[in-house]
């Protein structure tokens, strides 16, 4: 199934969040039973895009989708190149804290369609309020060469998972 355009954002009356099924489980709980409820909240808002055709149920089949959230840093998990230039309070940046792409369409291009997306909503927002990078939280060690792929660095490791950083001033570079 083709998809759409541009990602929206999630209504859990018109996108179908059962259908959806990732290869890993906690990103697909996240998205059944968590992602509406924090945006309710403001916790943080699930962007989604929708495949082209409705589906028996009169929902739409959801392809893909990202979580994003504001967030801080600690100025000191940040390379000493980097952290001399900044204040000594915390660091503000975008959290993409959730990011995938139904199995069914994985490696065609989709999760790099994603991240840029997601990536370049994140430049949106802080050319209005500021954020020094985007954050992401590494499940596991495939989604670490994932988001190595794309020029993230390591920031900071906790309870075995990676947290890591691309700065604003390089997603700007973004074609
Ligand atoms: C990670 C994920 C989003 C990748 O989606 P995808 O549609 O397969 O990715 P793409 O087809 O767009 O791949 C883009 C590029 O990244 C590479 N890539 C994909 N997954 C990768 C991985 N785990 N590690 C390293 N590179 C990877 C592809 O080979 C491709 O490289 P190329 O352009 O040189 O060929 C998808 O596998 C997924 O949803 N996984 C489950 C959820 C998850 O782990 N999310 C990430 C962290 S929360």
């Amino acid at each position: 199934m083709a998809w759409l355009s541009e990602f929206v954002e999630l209504n859990k009356k018109l996108h179908d969040r059962e259908s959806f099924a990732c290869t890993k489980e906690p990103l697909n709980l996240f998205l059944k039973t968590q992602a509406s409820k924090h945006a309710q909240d403001k916790v943080s808002k699930t962007y989604v895009l929708l495949g082209t055709e409705t589906l028996e149920n009169g929902k739409s089949p959801i392809c893909a989708f990202y979580t994003v959230s504001p967030s801080s840093i600690e100025r000191k998990t940040l390379p000493e190149k980097i952290s001399k230039r900044l204040p000594r309070y915390p660091i503000p940046v975008i959290l993409i804290g959730q990011l995938a792409v139904n199995a069914c369409y994985i490696g065609s291009g989709l999760g790099q369609i994603t991240l840029i997306k997601a990536l370049k909503f994140a430049l949106s927002i802080s050319d209005d309020l500021g954020g020094f990078a985007v954050i992401v939280d590494c499940l596991d060690d495939d989604a670490e060469s994932f988001y190595l792929k794309f020029g993230f660095e390591e920031l900071v490791r906790t309870n075995g998972k990676m947290r890591m950083f691309l700065p604003m001033k390089t997603i700007a570079q973004l074609p």
